[in-house]
């Protein structure tokens, strides 16, 4: 699947956030190795904290299905803004891509598709292999 088609996956699934909060609805589509396709939105609460990102939505729901390998994350939020995922969901996505090599793709704030890989976004993350899982 191509980066545009994986964007316009996450632009549709977008369409379901529940941001009464933020106002900032974002969608996430997760490519797994194995073709399958996994979305997420962000799902907000009026305990703020208990708020959950998209991208770990998405991946709550690959996992739930099966898929542990992983080949790209597309993320769309409102358009005209850079997207990009937040500290923890860097980390949770960093956990099931102990390559580094998951590609992350976005739109730039003009609209431009974006990608980059999770070491990019988090380089030197702590892993399994820390605690002896490989
Ligand atoms: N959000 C995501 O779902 N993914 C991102 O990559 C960035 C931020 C959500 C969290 C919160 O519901 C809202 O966007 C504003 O931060």
């Amino acid at each position: 699947m191509q980066d545009p088609d994986l964007l316009s996956e996450a632009e549709a699934v977008r369409l379901h956030a529940y941001a009464p909060y933020s106002n900032f609805p974002v969608g996430a589509a997760l490519l797994a190795e194995d073709g399958s396709l996994h979305h997420g939105c962000n799902v907000e609460n009026a305990s703020y904290p208990a708020g959950l990102c998209a991208e770990r939505v998405a991946l709550g729901a690959a996992v739930a299905r099966g898929a542990r390998r992983f080949i790209a994350i597309a993320i769309a939020g409102p358009p005209g803004v850079a997207i990009s995922p937040c500290g923890i969901c860097r980390q949770v996505l960093s956990e099931f891509s102990p390559d580094g090599t998951l590609r992350v793709i976005a739109r730039d704030a003009a609209g431009t598709p974006r990608a980059t890989t999770i070491v990019e976004l988090l380089p030197g993350a702590f892993g399994p292999a820390q605690l002896g899982h490989s």
